[in-house]
């Protein structure tokens, strides 16, 4: 017997079918996606310095960054997601984490009270955004004054060039629809809503990054993610 799969049907997700798509995603979300290991080597490099902070994750998906978060200190982490698919698979009872289901690009606030952050973060997050403004408005006003925002995202030179979050799903190829958001673009909405950028670092699949993550030799390098501090005024 073969186990060669059969080639999958794609399947363009439209951008308002995103929230379905991971719900679909959800159960296989966390295995293997050479973009998510760059982005544990990123933050791994360069840590969140949350040590006794209250932090704010929009777009947290299964939470897998929860554990990073707290084994760094933080005080308390709210993971917020539009997917209660993924948000069924973020696990634990540790008292200092809370989830809740918020879609960034409905109208109103999240559910996520006003200055109550010092540490919003944001990973793997705006290729699913057409615009930055809801994102840059509700991380404006969860963040406390001297608030930090932090991005790791999917670089735009990557998504202009084709790549989109997908996953294969039994016969199915899903493909996501994707925006591409350059720093440029990036700091314009954060600045129009009070947020400074303090640096936008391009992540380049260089030869140390191909070694840890073989998947991606196919994007030598270029520039793969970005990684983006700002502080709220
Ligand atoms: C690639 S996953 C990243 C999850 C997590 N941040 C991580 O690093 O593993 C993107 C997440 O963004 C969420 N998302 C996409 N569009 C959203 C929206 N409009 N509102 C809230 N969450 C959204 C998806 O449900 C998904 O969990």
């Amino acid at each position: 017997m073969s186990d060669v799969r059969p080639s999958p049907s794609v399947i363009d997700l439209p951008a308002d079918r995103t929230l379905d798509g991971y719900d679909r995603w959800a159960a296989s979300y966390d295995h293997g996606n050479p973009l998510v290991a760059l982005g544990e080597r990123v933050l791994d490099a360069r840590p969140l310095a949350c040590a006794g902070l209250d932090v704010v994750e929009l777009g947290c998906g299964t939470g897998r960054n929860a554990p990073r978060v707290l084994a760094e200190g933080a005080r308390a982490y709210v993971g917020v997601d539009g997917s209660p698919g993924m948000l069924a698979r973020a696990a634990g009872d540790d008292p200092r984490v809370r989830w809740r289901r918020g879609d960034l690009l409905a109208p109103g606030p999240l559910p996520v009270d006003a200055a109550s952050a010092d540490l919003v973060l944001v990973v793997l997050v705006l290729e699913h955004l057409p615009t930055l403004a809801p994102l840059a408005e509700e991380a404006a006003r969860i963040l406390r004054p001297g608030g930090r925002l932090r991005i790791v995202d999917i670089h735009a030179d990557l998504v202009r060039a084709g790549t989109r979050a997908h996953f294969r799903d039994g016969a199915d190829e899903l493909r996501f629809t994707s925006a591409a958001h350059d720093a440029a673009a990036i700091t314009a909405a954060l600045a129009a809503v009070g947020l400074r950028v303090t640096r936008a670092d391009d992540v380049v699949a260089d030869a140390a990054a191909i070694a840890a993550v073989a998947k991606l030799a196919r994007h030598a390098g270029r520039a793969v993610l970005l990684d983006v501090e700002a502080i709220r005024a």
